[in-house]
């Protein structure tokens, strides 16, 4: 279904969990956030049901986010659930990689195509101190195995950092010249957490790209990925993978946004920087049926904002974290 500003919205990402296993520092605070209380999270029986009703309404492509998805139990029984609704031609999952390497056969065998995974350095230490305590060993197995499970496209989510992996974005850069792996350099966006700092830490994806083309040559457009979405590619000459940047700050890519939200705790959301929710959860408790909960989708796809105004002075939204939200 198109939304006010012509675009087509065909595209779904479901927090299917606030909770997390890593505590990145841009993310999350030291001690983490106050999780959802347990009932207020939807059941993924509930989710499968909106995504069931979102289907009715032209969405093709759903995307797994949380938190952490892998953290939550029953995710098999999820996936191979949503691999069933005949429309979704498209079904990915974002993680961080810690627990990846264990479940991704299962995953694959229940319809998962294809995962990102979160990878801000290559550094054991340095990747430990940006996630607080993650381990980067399980992250690059979970690669691996990814890889050699042929989940293709296999993409990775670096997040620039000035002062922190910006001498590492060469060497990220370079994983796409050994593996068939598609690196995406996203701009720190200030949400949650982050808000008040993040422009202490912000790089832009123009800046990132000219130090790989000044030490690993010039960068050439490719056509698009499946499932690429805002991301640019570009490729070095002979190599496997890609280099992807996502400008999300410096170039926002609103007009081509084809995307809506749900939150784990059942809220529609039409854009990541947009407060407002449409509550589906009231409607899937008392059972509503489809294509009731097939309009509370349109109500949410109508919402839609033709763009955000993240950075710009005097705005007030992104105050949720982004584990809430699913990135
Ligand atoms: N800006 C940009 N990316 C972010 N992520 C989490 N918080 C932010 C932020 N403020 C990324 C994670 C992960 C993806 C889900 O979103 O690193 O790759
Ligand atoms: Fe967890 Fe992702 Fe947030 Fe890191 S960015 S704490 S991996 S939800």
């Amino acid at each position: 279904m198109q939304d006010n500003y012509h675009r087509e919205i065909n595209y779904l990402r479901v927090s299917v969990t606030d909770r997390c296993n890593l505590r990145c520092f841009y993310c999350l605070p030291p001690h983490g956030v106050q999780s959802i209380p347990h009932e207020e999270v939807l059941r993924l029986e509930e989710m499968t049901r909106l995504v069931q009703a979102a289907a009715l309404v032209g969405v093709k492509k759903v995307r797994l986010t949380g938190g952490e998805p892998l953290v939550r139990k029953g995710l098999t029984a999820f996936v191979e659930a949503l691999a069933a609704v005949p429309e979704i031609d498209d079904l990915a999952m974002t993680t961080n990689g810690i627990l990846l390497a264990e479940r991704a056969k299962e995953l694959k065998a229940a319809g998962l195509k294809r995962v990102n995974v979160s990878l801000d350095s290559l550094r054991p230490e340095k990747y430990a101190r940006i996630t607080r305590g993650g381990d980067l060993a399980k992250v690059w197995a979970g690669i691996e195995t990814a890889l050699a499970l042929e989940m293709h496209p296999v993409k990775l989510n670096t997040v620039l950092l000035k002062g922190l992996n910006d001498d590492e974005i060469v060497d990220l850069a370079g994983l796409s010249r050994q593996f068939p792996l598609h690196i995406r350099f996203i701009e720190l966006m200030p949400v949650g957490t982050c808000k008040p700092w993040a422009a202490d830490y912000f790089l832009s994806a123009g800046q990132a790209r000219e130090t790989i083309e000044q030490n690993l040559g010039a960068l050439h457009e490719v056509r698009k990925l499946a499932g690429s979405g805002p991301a640019r590619y570009y490729r070095l000459p002979g190599a496997p993978g890609t280099i992807g940047f996502i400008p999300a700050v410096s170039d926002h890519f609103c007009d081509r946004c084809n995307r809506l939200r749900l939150t784990a705790s059942g809220g529609l959301r039409s854009c990541l920087y947009d407060e407002r929710e449409v509550d589906v959860k009231s409607a899937l408790r008392r059972g509503a049926p489809l294509e009731e909960l097939a309009r509370l989708v349109a109500r949410a796809i109508a919402l839609k904002p033709g763009r955000h105004h993240m950075g710009e002075a005097g705005e007030g939204g992104g105050q949720k974290a982004m584990s809430r939200i699913g990135g």
